[in-house]
């Protein structure tokens, strides 16, 4: 659908105040700023002044815009929200055409290589960095709650012994929610406070154990001596040893790619967490939705694809061949382009850093060399250019993961822990935010016109008798 340039009699210089705010313009007076947008509606001849606040003008502005007095007035239609802002937030900032990230106006660069995962979750929800003493207080409360239920092990012993990981910590942490009834009081602050300790504390754990179980292996309980990420090496790879003692550059890797998934502000997980919490459902109920929604090979499961991309290729001499595949629209590259970012995400341009740090850990993944081709080759291409297509933090991550030793399937499950603690930021500031209500958006419907039944109003309903 094209776009409808504006009347050239429109007079944008015109503006309103607050309480004039978008009434038709012969009912208002004309000393007006800048800061409006004036509307024709070519249908009646009615120009509108809507007010511009913060770059963006109200939709309901636009509903007084009526054919007749019983018109619903007109609607703004935006499918995939690609130009919609459905918030006001504090959390997160992204600059896509530059392509900076900030956490709470901390850039990104300097996240990652000046404080930890857990700092980096505080500063997502409570505005900023902690002190010494918050620090203590709040490595208190994560630890205190890395255990879950024995009940909690026994529903993942239930799983099919090859379930997929992701499936398996969707369902659980939902379930979560049936052993913490009180987390129901979503308008109590403390309530909201003790179900995010919860939620970043338990989802190591659970993850660890979808992993355990998926191998075979005896579910491995928290070490509460160890780091937020140490323990989750140690649930993870812990056997017969008295105390496992985790790679310290392994520990910090994962610790890095922790920070680097925090939080994203309105990405498709982000805005499940704000549309299902928007209905106050206990927030392990959203947060379950909200990891579905990662669950996608469009989103948190990018990686995965990634690497069955990488190993489809499985050479560096067939990418040429791959990318004509892909200019064709036969194939999709994996790990590239981003709603947001039409520039090199921040965070690929870390992780490609971080992974020279692992592989002198682990050594080389051969699929790195097919990775650093591709994007050398997509990058000189105009295709890819041309659309602005660049690596997203996808396209290195999961080679990482794979030589740490992850199988695919755990990639996504590795993505939702830290993402929780953006997740519950986001959650909170919706729920405290006046502004917000249950989300419900409009819709154009398109179906048959009103209709009749006919001759079957006669009948009775219900199943037909058998002969
Ligand atoms: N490979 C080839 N062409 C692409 C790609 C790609 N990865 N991404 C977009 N395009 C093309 C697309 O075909 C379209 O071309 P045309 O204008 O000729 O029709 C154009 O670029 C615009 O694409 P779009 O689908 O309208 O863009 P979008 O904003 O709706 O999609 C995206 C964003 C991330 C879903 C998409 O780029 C994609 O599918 N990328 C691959 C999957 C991926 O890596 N996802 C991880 C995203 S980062 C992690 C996260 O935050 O979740």
């Amino acid at each position: 659908m094209s776009i409808r340039r504006l009347h050239p009699k429109v007079d944008v210089r015109r503006s309103v105040t607050e309480t004039e705010a978008c009434r038709p313009q012969q009912q208002r007076s004309r000393d007006v700023s800048d800061n409006t947008l004036t509307v024709t509606d070519n249908r009646t001849g009615q120009r509108y002044d809507i007010p511009i606040n913060e770059g963006t003008v109200r939709a309901m502005d636009f509903r007084q815009m009526k054919v007749s007095d019983d018109d619903f007035g007109l609607m703004v239609y935006d499918p995939a929200f690609t130009n919609t802002a459905a918030c006001r937030s504090a959390i997160t900032q992204i600059d896509g055409e530059r392509g900076i990230l900030e956490y709470r106006g901390y850039p990104i660069e300097e996240l990652a290589e000046h404080s930890s995962f857990l700092e980096v979750a505080y500063l997502l929800l409570y505005g900023d960095m902690p002190g010494p003493q918050q620090m203590t207080g709040w490595i208190r409360d994560i630890t205190f709650h890395t255990y879950v239920h024995e009940n909690i092990k026994k529903f993942m012993e239930g799983f099919q012994y090859d379930a997929h990981p992701m499936g398996m910590l969707v369902g659980t942490v939902a379930a979560l929610s049936t052993f913490y009834r009180d987390a129901k009081n979503v308008d109590d602050p403390v309530s909201r406070e003790i179900q995010t300790h919860r939620l970043i504390a338990k989802m190591p754990t659970l993850a660890a154990f979808t992993y355990r179980h998926n191998r075979g292996l005896p579910y491995v309980y928290p070490d509460n001596d160890l780091s937020y990420t140490g323990n989750f090496l140690s649930m993870l790879w812990k056997m017969s040893e008295p105390q496992y003692k985790p790679d310290p550059a392994l520990e910090r890797a994962v610790d890095v790619l922790f920070i680097l998934h925090a939080d994203h502000e309105q990405n498709c997980s982000a805005n499940a967490m704000r549309a299902v919490g928007s209905s106050r459902p206990d927030p392990f109920s959203s947060t379950a939705a909200a990891a579905a929604a990662l669950y996608g090979p469009l989103h948190g499961g990018a990686n995965e694809a990634v690497i069955r991309m990488l190993t489809e290729i499985g050479d560096k001499k067939h990418v040429l061949e791959f990318v004509k595949h892909v200019k064709a629209g036969e194939k999709r590259l994996m790990g590239f382009g981003h709603r947001v970012y039409k520039n090199y995400d921040p965070r690929a341009r870390i992780i490609k850093q971080t992974a020279d740090e692992v592989f002198s850990v682990t050594g080389r993944n051969p699929l790195l060399d097919i990775a650093l081709e591709l994007e050398r080759i997509a990058l000189e291409d105009d295709y890819f250019h041309d659309r602005k297509l660049y690596p997203n933090v996808d396209f290195y991550s999961g080679i990482i993961y794979q030589a740490m030793g992850f199988p695919v399937e755990m990639f996504p499950v590795l993505f939702a822990i830290p993402r929780t603690a953006g997740w519950l930021a986001q959650w909170r500031e919706m729920i405290e935010d006046p502004e917000q209500k249950i989300a419900r958006p409009r819709q154009v419907y398109v179906g048959a016109p009103r209709r009749s039944l006919g001759r079957r109003q006669g009948r009775k309903s219900g199943p037909r008798r058998a002969a």
